[in-house]
């Protein structure tokens, strides 16, 4: 099974940092796409950035690439009853002020938190290869768990 796979592949320290802390675990209580929470989604584009520039032989800061997945959508509510009609263009930041408080962020990794909507946050363009995958990753995943069936399968890690 797929999430199997995703336990146990060698991930960075960094999100294995993130996956044992219970401010970080708060994600698996809301509601990402379909039956998905926030954590797994999470964990899902930090995979998918990694594939993706592994695949495409893009040089990265692996560890900042990840760290800045995982934190991508650091929002801490579920956007499903939280009444923002404009959710999609407001929590890049708040997911941004929120990982800066709790975490620490490098530069390169708030890029990433910011930008990952773009093109819809107009302004706050991806400015590394990091960003740039971040931000394919989350719309392909996204997509995936939005549309797809068997995504259940892809549950993962407690
Ligand atoms: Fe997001
Ligand atoms: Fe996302």
């Amino acid at each position: 099974m797929r999430y199997i796979k995703l336990e146990n592949r060698e991930f960075s320290e960094e999100v294995r940092r993130l996956q044992e802390d219970e401010r970080y675990r708060k994600l698996k209580e809301y509601t990402q796409h379909g039956n998905i929470s926030t954590y797994t989604h999470c964990l899902r584009v930090a995979r998918k950035s990694r594939k993706l520039a592994r695949r495409l032989h893009i040089r990265v800061n692996e560890k900042e690439m990840l760290k800045g997945a995982m934190l991508h959508d650091y929002f801490l509510y579920d956007w499903h009853d939280h009444g923002d009609k404009l959710h999609g263009y407001h929590h890049p930041h708040i997911a941004l002020t929120n990982a800066k408080k709790d975490f620490g962020l490098t530069k390169r990794e708030q890029n990433i938190i910011k930008s990952h909507m773009w093109p819809l946050t107009l302004t706050h363009i991806p400015r590394c290869r990091e960003a740039v995958l971040v931000c394919i990753a989350d719309k392909l995943c996204s997509l995936e768990e939005t549309i797809r069936k068997d995504v259940k399968k892809l549950k993962p890690v407690s």
